[in-house]
């Protein structure tokens, strides 16, 4: 059973999710319609789908559980980009908010002695071990392709190489 402490901090973290599903989704949208970021907007798209995936573990999880996973309002996200390189550091700061939202709820679960959810937690923190490294490569890969078109070519192209997950 799940305390109301943890209860209510896993739903924040389904708005979390819900809310990086959103963001995604308006990243690739955005892509989409730049000219050749057919790529970049497919791995939004995709990253749009897993983060809605995230969601619904969460959901499964509390209710299971013995709680109640509300679902939340969502706030719009950004959906207007000033340039690719903005977009993905965008992307990697989002990353790095959900990674402490994980840590956060990884220290209340331990302080609550509440080890099933802890142990549940632990897919959360190898996931964002992996996003995280993505995310950076991402923003790395860009900052050596500075203004050179042809980079970014090759970048869109092979954006889907840096996952990982395939
Ligand atoms: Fe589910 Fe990328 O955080």
């Amino acid at each position: 059973m799940l305390s109301k402490s943890i209860q209510e901090a896993l739903n924040k973290q389904v708005q979390m999710e819900a809310e990086s599903s959103q963001a995604y989704l308006a990243m690739a949208s955005w892509t989409e319609i730049q000219p050749g970021l057919e790529g970049v907007s497919n791995f939004f798209y995709q990253q749009s789908d897993e983060e809605r995936q995230h969601m619904l573990k969460l959901v499964r999880f509390i209710n299971e559980r013995g709680g109640y996973a509300m679902v939340p309002a969502l706030e719009q996200p950004m959906v207007t980009f000033p340039s690719i390189k903005k977009l993905f550091e965008e992307y990697l700061n989002h990353e790095l908010k959900v990674s402490n939202s994980i840590n956060d709820l990884v220290h209340l679960s331990l302080s609550e002695k509440d080890y099933a959810t802890h142990n549940f937690l632990q897919w959360y923190v190898n996931e964002q071990i992996e996003e995280e490294r993505v995310a950076r490569t991402l923003n790395d890969k860009l900052e050596l392709i500075g203004d050179d078109r042809s980079g970014l070519y090759l970048f869109d192209r092979d954006i889907m190489n840096y996952r990982g997950k395939e």
